[in-house]
């Protein structure tokens, strides 16, 4: 009988994309991860939140912070050249990115224009592509990369509209992407979560009658927390999930097992 192992990234390099601040969900990922001895490269959108960045990663030591705006895979091969300059081989990459236009988060779906269809795929769903290749072509010993998408991608959420058709793709490209990897040892695996207040949850309308159903709904009867979805991360991103990829871990207290 094998004694449970602790989780140990000491000389693991993480690369998270996606905190915009601290109730990013990719924040509690950054933080958990680190906690467990890994070095994290944070990857941002823009100059305006590097300066979110810059206070968030204040009291760390010399923090690796690369701008890279997910819609140029250009940019995306860059990142990750600059990022293994510095810190060397690669080994977890977190996916916590999503956009759509605020107009295409309510009202009917039928009314989504082509260009915003276009736009919330390619930023939510198409960018897991780049990131996986060109994070891969550092990834020596085998890797780990995760993304995160919600329970509109299985079935209807009134108002979460192009991002569910985008959480569908997001999730069917974890499939084929853990089967090109899986060769390379690299496992690619999504955590659905559970609605939780971030600066983009905010913007979804009907987000709130999702919080309040998974609160009285769902088996567990309470909203989860960044840190849930974080520990579910810690786990995907270690030893711990060996024999795991391809897959979609609910973290939602439950609540898509329920039929009403
Ligand atoms: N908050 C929730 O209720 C919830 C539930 C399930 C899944 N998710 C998913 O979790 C992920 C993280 O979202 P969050 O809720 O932490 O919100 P957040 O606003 O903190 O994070 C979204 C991130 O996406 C980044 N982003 C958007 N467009 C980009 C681009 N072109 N290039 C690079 N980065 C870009 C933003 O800079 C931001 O850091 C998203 O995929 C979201 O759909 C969130």
């Amino acid at each position: 009988m094998h004694c449970m192992k602790t989780i140990d990234l000491s000389n693991k390099v993480a690369v998270v994309f996606g905190v915009a601040n601290h109730r990013s969900i990719a924040w509690s990922i950054t933080s958990i991860l680190k906690g467990a001895g890994a070095t994290v490269a944070l990857s941002y959108q823009n100059e305006r939140l590097k300066r979110s960045l810059d206070k968030l990663t204040a009291d760390w030591d010399d923090p690796v912070l690369v701008e890279c705006d997910v819609s140029d895979d250009s940019n995306v091969e860059k990142a990750f050249d600059e990022i293994s300059d510095k810190l060397g081989k690669i080994d977890i990459v977190v996916h916590s990115i999503a956009f759509a236009n605020r107009e295409d988060l309510g009202g009917r779906f039928v009314d989504t224009s082509r260009a915003g269809f276009n736009l919330a795929l390619e930023i939510s769903s198409y960018s897991l592509i780049p990131i996986t290749k060109y994070a891969a072509r550092h990834m020596q010993d085998g890797g780990n990369v995760l993304t995160m998408s919600f329970q509109a991608a299985e079935k209807v959420f009134p108002g979460y509209n192009v991002m569910s058709t985008a959480k569908a793709a997001l999730e069917n490209e974890v499939r084929q992407l853990a089967h090109d990897m899986g060769q390379q040892n690299i496992r690619v695996n999504a955590i659905s979560a559970g609605p939780v207040d971030t600066l983009s949850s905010r913007v979804i309308s009907g987000y709130s009658v999702m919080k309040q159903a998974a609160a009285e709904r769902s088996p567990l009867g309470k909203n989860i927390t960044t840190e849930d979805v974080a520990k579910t991360a810690l786990y995907l991103c270690s030893d711990l999930s060996s024999g795991v990829t391809g897959e979609v871990i609910h973290v939602d207290s439950g609540y898509h097992v329920m039929g009403i």
